[in-house]
């Protein structure tokens, strides 16, 4: 795909956009995280922002610097995060939920590092379900005309199945849209590029994009009403 420069569309919108990955500290040494760069979440802010769009950005341990004009609200685990975006998403007139937050975080903390002397052979550790801040994001009211993009990074290799998935998220997150995407051990993390495939809440695909991270962010906010 070409590269098509935007006109300045989103000139007075307030866009926040969650990017990274979450960490769950285990001890003050450890934690529990995911592979996710940040790049997708930073390169939706960065196209928001060369659009005219306000954009929060809540980074979640980025792998790359955060884009210039755009303000950062740095978090560490899914609680930080959830808090700041309840905080700034009433306000929004774009959420765009990129990060690829914890489902489960350690049940416990401990307050000195875990050290194998008191383990033994065998640490086990038991994990708690994390909230779902998306659904809780959708479930409360925000500006009028407010919309909510979710994102869905599945390992699923079948094209038909990988949709399902999709279509079922969007309906159970109560998203406006959902940016589906494939990842695995090569592919969506980390990477330059990236290819999706976006439905409605009703389950149509609305559109489709593969190119560089900036590519797939300007087709996503070209969706915006
Ligand atoms: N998400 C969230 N809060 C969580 C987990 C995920 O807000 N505790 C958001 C993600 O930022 C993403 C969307 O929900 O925009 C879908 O995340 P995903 O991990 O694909 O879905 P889950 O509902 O966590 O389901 P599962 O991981 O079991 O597939
Ligand atoms: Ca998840």
């Amino acid at each position: 795909a070409l590269a098509v420069v935007r006109p300045r569309d989103l000139l007075g919108r307030r866009v926040l956009v969650t990017a990274g990955g979450t960490r769950e500290p285990l001890d003050p040494v450890r934690f529990i995280g995911n592979r996710s760069s940040g790049r997708q979440g930073v390169a939706i802010a960065a196209a928001a922002a060369a659009r005219g769009a306000e954009v929060v950005l809540v980074a979640a341990h980025l792998e790359i610097p955060a884009p210039q004009g755009v303000t950062v609200r740095e978090v560490g685990t899914a609680r930080e995060l959830r808090e700041t975006v309840l905080a700034e998403g009433a306000t929004a007139d774009v959420v765009v939920m990129a990060a690829a937050v914890a489902d489960y975080r350690p049940e416990t903390v401990a307050d000195a590092k875990i050290k194998k002397e008191a383990q033994g052979e065998e640490l086990v550790l038991r994990l708690v379900r994390n909230p779902d801040i998306l659904s809780e994001l959708t479930a409360t009211p925000g500006r009028d005309g407010r919309t909510v993009i979710g994102f869905a990074a599945e390992t699923e290799p079948d094209r038909d199945a990988l949709l399902a998935l999709g279509r079922a998220k969007a309906a159970r997150k109560g998203v406006d849209l959902l940016v589906v995407n494939r990842v695995g051990w090569t592919e969506g993390f980390a990477t330059e590029s990236n290819a999706i495939v976006v439905v409605s809440k009703g389950g149509d695909i609305v559109t489709e994009a593969s190119g560089s991270k900036r590519q797939v962010a300007d087709a996503i906010l070209d969706l915006l009403p």
